[in-house]
């Protein structure tokens, strides 16, 4: 609830702090979405929606986030975007959707963010079909690093804004059924990463 809360504060600033240091790698980010078809795509935690101007048309997608007053940004730009867009309120840990709905599944700036990312990337799993993509943006820590000063401020700043003490093998590593396909440094010294899994076939 503490995030709703927070969130609720930052959407009138969240585009004008955020859009201008992630929308390089945003759009590398989505490249995948270009490169094979779907038909179906969801985005998990799309906030206030800087994505939406970058999605390639094509696909119906849906969109779900915790806090209204983010998706109500969100509603705009997908007024005035092509592409056919759902937006729902809902929580990442629960997602209202069937089983392997999804030919792929964003996750940007929401497994860091969320205290739950391993629930959260399980959910992504599930509703992705066998062979999907989950298209990852977000700040992680490598197995094994010091980083004290994030891991110092992470208790505080989780409970704000996002966590900084995340390490993504570790959330990786409780989610089954799920491969690497790329893993690539993004910004700040490969504190940002874009990350490619896959759903396995088998
Ligand atoms: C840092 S913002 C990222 C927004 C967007 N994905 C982006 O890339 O700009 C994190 C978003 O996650 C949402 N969020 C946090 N916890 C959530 C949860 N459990 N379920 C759904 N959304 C959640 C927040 O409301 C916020 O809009």
């Amino acid at each position: 609830m503490t995030l709703r809360y927070s969130y609720t504060l930052f959407a009138p600033v969240y585009d004008a702090l955020v859009a201008p240091f992630t929308a390089a790698m945003r759009r590398r980010s989505l490249a995948p979405l270009q490169e094979e078809p779907h038909d179906e795509v969801l985005l998990v935690g799309i906030g206030s929606g800087l994505d939406i101007p970058l999605l390639p048309r094509g696909p119906r997608y849906t969109g779900l986030d915790l806090t209204p007053a983010m998706l109500g940004r969100a509603r705009r730009k997908a007024a005035a975007s092509k592409s056919e867009i759902r937006l729902d309120v809902g929580d990442a840990r629960h997602l209202p959707y069937g089983d392997a709905m999804f030919d792929a599944v964003v996750l940007h700036l929401i497994l860091a963010v969320t205290p739950h990312p391993g629930q959260v990337l399980a959910e992504a799993a599930r509703v992705s079909r066998r062979g999907g993509q989950i298209l990852i943006l977000d700040k992680f820590l490598r197995p094994g690093q010091t980083a004290p000063l994030r891991r110092l401020i992470s208790p505080l700043l989780g409970l704000l804004a996002t966590r900084t003490d995340v390490v993504f093998e570790r959330v990786l590593a409780q989610v089954p059924g799920l491969e690497v396909a790329s893993d690539q440094p993004a910004l700040a010294g490969g504190w940002f990463r874009q990350i490619v899994l896959r759903k396995s076939v088998a």
